[in-house]
């Protein structure tokens, strides 16, 4: 259950916040979002900006009782769940970009930040950043990115989808520390939008063109390049058409 929900209209960062804070006790969460986030930060060092208002800030902070074994998995089930939850509020189509983009017609929707403290009992907290309506808020978006707005055909109730996101990291994360990567990745093949694309990977130590071709069941990207099969654990991946346009 939940110990503490805090929202601010302005923060450097709800990952950071939460990471700063007293963790949740055993098998609790935490929530922090803003309005506005002065250093949001996403994946590999990158930032993530976004006009006040525009979309949801949010990160939950949750105690496990012991670290869950794919526990690098994670992030791609919180997009499988994200996605079912958009699906269930009317949001379909919505395809996820391994690792943690959440993108709908083929532009950027949203990203997931997932991030670890051991050292006690392990503490992950999870950040999302959803694009949810720029226009209202006279913010424009960013190429190649898009918003749910965009997607439907009235106006967002904003306290309708924060309670539905965090429900679903929420029972996400529990159902991971009880079950596992298992049926996330069994399904993983429906939320894939990278698959059979020709990708580019960026491993920082070294560059990589392929096809993509799923998943392992610890959540690695299998690439197909000089006819092998090869493991991607961390990194950037872009379809070649898009890194060459
Ligand atoms: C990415 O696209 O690489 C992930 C973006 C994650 C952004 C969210 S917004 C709430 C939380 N706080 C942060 O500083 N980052 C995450």
């Amino acid at each position: 259950s939940m110990v503490r929900l805090e929202a601010f209209a302005e923060v450097e960062s709800t990952n950071d916040y939460l990471l700063e804070q007293a963790p949740p006790p055993i098998r609790r969460f935490r929530v922090a979002l803003a309005d506005f986030q002065t250093a949001g930060r996403g994946r590999m060092d990158r930032r993530w900006d976004a006009p006040p208002g525009s979309g949801l800030c949010l990160s939950i902070a949750y105690t496990f009782q012991r670290l869950p074994a794919q526990v690098s998995a994670l992030t791609l089930a919180i997009g499988q769940a994200l996605i079912d939850g958009l699906a269930r509020s009317g949001y379909c189509g919505i395809k996820l970009k391994w690792p943690n983009d959440l993108m709908a017609k083929n532009r950027k929707l949203g990203g997931v930040l997932t991030e670890l403290r051991t050292g006690g009992a392990p503490t992950v907290v999870v950040g999302l950043g959803l694009n949810v309506d720029f226009a209202t808020v006279g913010g424009t978006l960013p190429a190649r990115a898009i918003d749910l707005r965009s997607l439907g055909d009235r106006p967002i109730d904003r306290v309708l989808l924060t309670a539905t996101v965090i429900e679903c990291l929420h029972s996400c994360i529990a159902g991971f520390e009880r079950d596992g990567f298992a049926q996330w990745f069994d399904r993983w093949p429906e939320y894939d939008w990278l698959r059979d694309q020709q990708v580019r990977v960026d491993t920082g130590n070294g560059a990589m063109e392929g096809i993509a071709a799923g998943i392992d069941r610890d959540g690695a990207m299998l690439v197909l390049a000089d006819s092998r099969q090869h493991r991607v654990i961390s990194g950037s991946v872009v379809p070649v058409a898009d890194a060459n346009p």
